[in-house]
């Protein structure tokens, strides 16, 4: 295989960009997700890939929540934000407005609307992320605009 092929075609695949949030116990968390995809109508399931070594891997297995915010065109900034890992910068969502959702797990009020979701499955032993599949059990707009992508912002995460 040509790796430089590899990296350029897995590169091209479109993606959006989400802000990711988790809770364990009283803790939550949350982290700037790509690799997250509706994987079933019926019931409406939604497969995300989570690095196994990041803090909020350990807290999804735990807790076996998430919720999905989407973010507009101009909310780069916002996105930005939760790339840092919780161990480097601690509470990330000390400074950033969210309320806790029907699952418990945090809602920014600046995204442009969310899905909450329960795990029904993890996967993926192989790989160094691992693919979380969660059932929508709620979801809300808060304005109806269209969502940020991976493109949009000029960065990179797949290869
Ligand atoms: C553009 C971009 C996309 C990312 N996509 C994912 C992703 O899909 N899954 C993932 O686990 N981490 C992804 N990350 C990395 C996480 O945001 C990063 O590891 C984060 O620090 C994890 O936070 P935590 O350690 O507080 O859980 C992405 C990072 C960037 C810059």
């Amino acid at each position: 295989m040509d790796p430089q092929a590899k990296k350029t075609i897995l590169r091209k695949i479109p993606h959006g960009v989400y802000v990711v949030g988790v809770k364990a116990d009283s803790q939550i968390n949350a982290f700037t997700a790509t690799w997250l995809t509706q994987v079933s109508f019926t019931p409406p399931l939604v497969a995300v890939g989570i690095r196994k070594d990041s803090h909020s891997f350990e807290m999804v297995k735990q807790s076996r929540v998430f919720s999905v915010n989407l973010v507009g065109k101009n909310q780069k900034s916002l996105v930005e934000h939760f790339v840092k890992p919780a161990s480097a910068i601690g509470e990330k969502l000390k400074e950033v407005r969210h309320r806790i959702g029907t699952t418990g797990t945090p809602i920014l009020d600046e995204a442009i609307g969310f899905l909450e979701c329960e795990v029904r499955e993890i996967a993926n032993e192989t790989g160094d992320h691992a693919i979380v599949i969660g059932e929508v059990i709620e979801a809300g707009v808060h304005r109806d605009e269209p969502a940020l992508t991976l493109m949009d912002t000029g960065w990179h995460y797949g290869g």
